[in-house]
């Protein structure tokens, strides 16, 4: 078997930065990565950004037009289908699967448009434990500044307090989910990483 590791956090929390570099590292001694992301580049993946993320400014906010039910389950969908046609099949040959967010996105956000948390992990049930989970923790204030080009307008106040409280719920989730570790993402991109490296290393003995 091979490895899962996830990296989880509020937008503009360095996570895509952070994915590159390890899977990198990984290569560069020898192992065979696979990197992905949530939501996927499937026929699920794409109804996702068409209904709930190119939503634009409502999007990022309310979950655009339809339900907040309609937009977990649309999520779990997605989900169900990359954890059976890649992440377990992958992890099966043994490869490193680093996944850009994964159950953990859908419960801090959905949870913080005011879903059931428990519904919430039991519609996720069927999603595999990763053997990491890497929270990039930073304040809002910076993560909206390192994301300061997006095109957000006058909603500004708005998505601050939406991502202050996802913030929160990943933290009160590490109290549930064991896997997952916090690490400072205030710090340097350089930095960040070798704390990831860090963790990874003692996954690896
Ligand atoms: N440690 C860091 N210090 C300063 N800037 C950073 C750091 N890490 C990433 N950045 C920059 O911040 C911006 C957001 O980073 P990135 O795209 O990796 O975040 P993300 O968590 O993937 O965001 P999203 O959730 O929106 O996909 C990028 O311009 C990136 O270069
Ligand atoms: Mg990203």
């Amino acid at each position: 078997m091979g490895k899962f590791i996830v990296f989880e956090g509020i937008d503009g929390a360095g996570k895509s930065t952070q994915v590159n570099l390890l899977g990198e590292w990984f290569r560069e001694k020898g192992y065979d990565v696979v990197i992905t992301k949530e939501p996927t580049d499937t026929a699920f993946g794409k109804l996702i950004r068409k209904l709930v993320l190119t939503g634009g400014k409502e999007g990022i906010i309310d979950g655009a037009r339809i339900s907040h039910e309609a937009e977990a389950l649309l999520f779990a969908a997605d989900r169900a289908e990359h954890v059976n046609k890649l992440i377990k099949p992958a992890l099966k040959a043994g490869k490193i699967v680093i996944s850009d967010r994964y159950f953990y996105s859908s419960l801090a956000y959905q949870w913080a448009r005011g879903l059931d948390l428990e519904w919430l992990i039991d519609l996720n049930r069927f999603a595999i434990r990763p053997n990491l989970v890497i929270l990039l923790d930073l304040p809002v204030k910076e993560s909206m500044k390192r994301i300061n080009g997006r095109d957000i307008g006058n909603e500004f106040d708005r998505i601050f307090e939406l991502q202050k409280k996802v913030r929160e719920n990943y933290l009160k989730l590490v109290e549930r989910f064991p896997e997952i570790k916090i690490i400072n993402a205030f710090e340097d991109v350089e930095t960040v990483h070798s704390q990831i490296v860090a963790l990874v290393e003692a996954l690896l003995t």
